[in-house]
């Protein structure tokens, strides 16, 4: 055996993506709480976003967009040989989303596993398997990002319930030929000291729902938005410049910049100073709200579908979450 490092290319093979039907506008929620379609509208850019059925479990709709990227990279479920799920909202706290996902699927032969990195795990679990597979201990990866976000949303706080929807994104990941597609370069980070900014603080072991404070709302989303706002910012400006540089692009070369869907402004703050141009940023926030570890993963399988990129142009992804966290990617496509 040679000491050599494997070092394979790695390309995205097929996306897939799944929404629910149920659809929850502004308008809605203003029937809930003290709110506006205005003042939603005009602070995140989010018009509505869909809400997953009862008995519909962040699993169910990680299945069925990853059942959509399949088909796309024709890779049989019987084949794949890793699965990984970045979800926040697991259908259980254990065992893992993935190993629902794989009894669904089909999927015997994988090996299958969580990650909870937020609104960055999907790009977490592209960096994590596109090595696993450069490094040749797999052929291919199955990546989902999957949340069932109303489950755990305080229906009561108006500052936190109109951001976030459910939705489910999937990528398949498979080992190249050279006149493929490639993931050019990953990058992703973590800044602990700010986990305050943005958490659900009760349901885990450090603050367990107990019967005297099961009415508390603990085991939902609290979050410091003008802080979290202004950190999203920074650190998705550098993650996207340390992958276009280590890609030896330049902003002109990028058809495409598909964000973490949070929030318009923070979009277009991104664009502005990465010097894109906003129509070549994508946007669906509009549709579906915050849907955080899936939504640059249902993001991407839109763009990608509706030609917003073809095979060959670069395109950068770039995410940002509680953690806090971050990551961006580059891909050839
Ligand atoms: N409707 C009407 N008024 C509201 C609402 C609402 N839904 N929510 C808050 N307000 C009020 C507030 O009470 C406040 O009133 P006051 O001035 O009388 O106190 C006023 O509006 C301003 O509130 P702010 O919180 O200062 O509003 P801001 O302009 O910061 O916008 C927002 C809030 C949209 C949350 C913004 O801060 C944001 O997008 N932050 C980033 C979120 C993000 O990117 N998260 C990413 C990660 S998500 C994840 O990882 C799961």
């Amino acid at each position: 055996m040679s000491g050599l490092a494997t070092n394979y290319q790695v390309c995205i093979a097929g996306t897939g993506s799944y929404l629910p039907d149920t659809v929850l506008t502004n308008e809605d929620l203003a029937k809930r709480v003290e709110t506006s379609d205005e003042w939603i509208f005009s602070r995140t850019g989010i018009r509505e976003r869909r809400i997953a059925a009862e008995g519909e479990f962040t699993s169910h709709m990680a299945s069925k967009a990853a059942r959509r990227a399949l088909e796309q990279a024709g890779l049989a479920a019987d084949d794949v040989q890793l699965i990984i799920v970045a979800t926040i909202t697991p259908d259980t706290l254990t065992p893992a989303t993935a190993c629902y996902v794989q009894q669904q699927l089909g999927a015997s032969r994988a090996v299958a596993f969580d990650i909870s990195a937020a609104c960055s795990g999907f790009l977490y679990a592209m960096k994590i398997s596109k090595r696993l597979i450069a490094a040749g201990a797999y052929e291919n990866a199955l990546i989902i990002g999957a949340e069932k976000l109303s489950a755990f949303v305080n229906w009561e706080d108006r500052t936190t319930c109109v951001l976030f929807g459910d939705g489910a994104g999937a990528a398949v990941l498979r080992r190249a030929e050279p006149d493929e597609g490639e993931i050019l370069a990953t990058e992703m980070g973590t800044d602990g000291n700010l986990t305050h900014l943005l958490n659900i603080p009760g349901g885990g072991s450090a603050c367990p729902i107990t019967s005297t404070n099961v009415g508390n709302h603990l085991a939902t989303l609290a979050m410091q938005g003008k802080e979290v706002f202004k950190h999203a910012v920074n650190r998705m400006k550098e993650a996207a410049e340390m992958v276009i540089e280590r890609a030896g692009l330049q902003p002109e070369d990028i058809a495409c910049v598909i964000p973490h869907q949070a929030n318009l402004r923070i979009i277009d703050a991104i664009a502005d100073r990465l010097a894109v141009p906003n129509e070549r940023v994508f946007v669906n926030l509009d549709k579906y709200g915050n849907t955080s570890a899936a939504a640059v993963a249902i993001a991407l399988d839109e763009a990608s579908r509706s030609g917003a990129f073809v095979r060959g142009d670069k395109i950068v992804l770039v995410v940002f979450g509680a953690g806090l966290t971050w990551a961006a990617a580059a891909v050839r496509w």
